[in-house]
């Protein structure tokens, strides 16, 4: 995958400098809006629907419509929450439980203070590259991961740069998910999509591509839910 990178293909070699060139204009076009403005208002509905509800974010609801498709949180799970600020999905976690959930959250943004945290609460502000052992305490029921390194508009590099968090959280599954355990993992849908459904249908007995219907229409962000965890598979 790494040679793919190096050798150039996928990202205009052989299309010479004007092809480069290209590439460079869009990453400096894409930094100087962000610059120019950092949090734009969204005006879409489950923006609206989030301000009016008080809710962290508008992702609130992609887990909602995750977890009404899939049924996977319960009271009383332990789940490791992988990009967890602004807390949306900590919200929602609490909520669904009464806050009878204990969730370890990780993100290298800070957290906000919460509105409905869960009974049992810690939150590292961590790079999940860096995780630890003693970071991670015991088996989780369920490893969800809405990480999302800042896109700089090229699909390629993006959706590779999001497959090496997925690849991160996989490598996280066998030491930290209980069998049968479960998987939510943002994955921008790329050249990868095949190698990674491979590697899941070999850790999983269920393994489903979803996009729920609060994700924006221009995104090609998609959910891999993994259920089923064969803790048991051997190489
Ligand atoms: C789409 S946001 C998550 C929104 C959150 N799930 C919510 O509902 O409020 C993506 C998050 O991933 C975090 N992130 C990206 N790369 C990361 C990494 N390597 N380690 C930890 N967090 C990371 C970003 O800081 C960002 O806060």
């Amino acid at each position: 995958m790494r040679k793919k990178f190096a050798d150039g293909k996928g990202q205009g070699k052989g299309k010479g400098k004007h092809a480069k060139a290209k590439v460079a204009a869009k990453i400096f076009a894409t930094a100087k809006k962000k610059r120019a403005n950092p949090n734009p208002r969204s005006n879409d509905f489950y923006s609206k629907q989030a301000r009016k509800e008080n809710l962290p974010a508008r992702s609130y609801y992609k887990l909602e419509q995750i977890d009404k498709r899939f049924s996977l949180i319960a009271k009383q799970q332990r789940i490791l929450e992988l990009g967890a600020s602004p807390g949306a999905w900590t919200t929602f976690l609490s909520k669904k439980t009464q806050k009878w959930i204990a969730v370890t959250a990780v993100d290298i943004r800070p957290m906000p203070k919460l509105r409905t945290a869960p009974n049992k609460f810690i939150f590292l502000q961590k790079d999940v590259f860096l995780l630890t052992k003693e970071d991670l305490k015991g088996r989780y029921h369920g490893i969800l991961s809405d990480m999302a390194a800042d896109t700089i508009g090229i699909k390629e590099t993006d959706s590779y740069r999001s497959y090496l968090l997925v690849m991160e959280v996989l490598s996280l599954v066998p030491n930290w998910l209980r069998p049968q355990g479960f998987v939510v993992l943002k994955y921008f849908e790329g050249a990868e999509m095949a190698e990674l459904s491979k590697l899941m249908h070999k850790m999983f007995s269920k393994v489903t591509r979803f996009r729920p219907q609060a994700t924006r229409g221009a995104s090609y962000e998609i959910y891999l839910i993994g259920q089923g965890f064969r803790a048991d598979l051997k190489e």
